[in-house]
């Protein structure tokens, strides 16, 4: 079938707090074992920023490695996309903070929220914004310090996430390369399943929301998995069958860093072998919306992914959202 290359991504980069916590570290801070994490997720460490960090201060040195790459400057930019569920503050948008933070004064700024999906749920939006505006450079930034509504003492969680940024330049397809299919699906009536029950507008900041500790993720694991594995699923089946494309013609699967159970399911689903999927939550843990950027720059870095290869992009995320891109890299 031929494809119609659209959007194209001109350059990658990501960026993670110096500070590692290690399962070993985890185990000095919660009831757990080194091997009950990596056991059941695949994880050994995550990077984890301290107060001086935001998400904007991640989402800022991203972006200035995928424009050098791109070579594209500050005012270049058309559109600044912002994938978080921690922004710097609830408003104004990440995205704001990054425009001053670059000087990207020509640009328009605005954040998604959708979760681990957010990165891919940005590079749909921004393909349709190239294909059918006149934008040249649209940057997409996924970023999250999920460490920051953690709630240190809840071994069900804690264990999970860590901090970081992927960011992708967005141009027109130079006609070899670019994103040529999408897939966006989300399920309401899962938002329990993992949320933040405080500091919105249903409960907002109280002493005594703080005292329950409403501001922490909540996450009913086992259902959130079960969903995953699903949701993961279906989206990979449905845009390969929508794209004509056979997973065979695949060089390189990247899912969202969630756990590696949920990453070997996805694989199963399509008959992708291990080897073509590629897999880092063992350094960084699970960085929601940063996870598929970091994972891409870290393909292409070694070398995983070159120039014209198939590439699928999948993701789930609280919500529940899930996303898949398809492009030729
Ligand atoms: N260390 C040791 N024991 C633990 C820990 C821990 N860190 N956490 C839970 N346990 C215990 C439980 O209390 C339970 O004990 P019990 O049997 O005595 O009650 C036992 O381990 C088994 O717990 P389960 O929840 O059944 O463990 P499971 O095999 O399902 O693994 C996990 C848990 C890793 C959380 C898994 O369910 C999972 O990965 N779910 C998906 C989570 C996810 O991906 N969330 C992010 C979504 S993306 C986003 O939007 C941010």
């Amino acid at each position: 079938m031929e494809h119609n290359l659209k959007a194209m991504i001109a350059g990658l980069g990501y960026a993670v707090p110096d500070k590692i916590l290690t399962n070993a570290d985890l185990e000095k801070i919660v009831d757990t074992t080194e091997e009950w994490i990596r056991t059941r997720t695949g994880m050994e460490e995550r990077h984890i920023g301290d107060e001086s960090i935001s998400t904007s201060d991640l989402c800022t040195e991203a972006a200035k490695k995928a424009m050098a790459e791109a070579g594209v400057e500050a005012g270049d930019i058309d559109i600044i996309i912002v994938a978080t569920v921690t922004g710097d503050t609830p408003f104004p948008s990440t995205a704001c903070y990054v425009q001053k933070n670059l000087g990207a004064l020509n640009a328009a700024a605005f954040d998604i929220s959708a979760a681990c999906s957010g990165f891919l749920y940005g590079l749909t939006i921004a393909n349709n914004l190239i294909t059918n505006q006149t934008y040249k450079n649209i940057l997409v930034i996924g970023s999250e310090m999920l460490s920051k509504i953690t709630d240190w003492t809840d071994r069900t969680t804690c264990v999970l996430f860590g901090d970081g940024a992927g960011a992708a330049v967005l141009q027109p397809s130079d006609g070899t390369r670019g994103i040529f299919s999408t897939y966006m699906a989300s399920d309401g009536r899962l938002t329990d399943l993992l949320y933040m029950p405080g500091g919105g507008s249903r409960k907002p900041a109280t002493h005594d929301t703080v005292d329950q500790k409403l501001h922490y993720i909540k996450m009913q694991g086992q259902e959130v998995f079960k969903a995953a594995v699903k949701a993961m699923g279906d989206a990979a089946v449905n845009i390969l069958e929508k794209s004509g494309i056979s997973s065979d013609k695949l060089a390189l699967l990247i899912p969202h860093q969630a756990n590696t159970r949920i990453i070997k399911a996805t694989a199963k689903r399509i008959k992708l072998d291990m080897s073509k999927v590629f897999v880092n939550v063992q350094k960084y843990g699970n960085t929601s919306a940063a996870s598929i950027p970091i994972a891409l720059t870290e393909a292409v870095e070694q070398g995983r992914l070159k120039k014209g290869d198939y590439c699928l992009l999948v993701s789930f995320g609280g919500g529940f959202t899930t996303g898949a891109v398809l492009l030729k890299y």
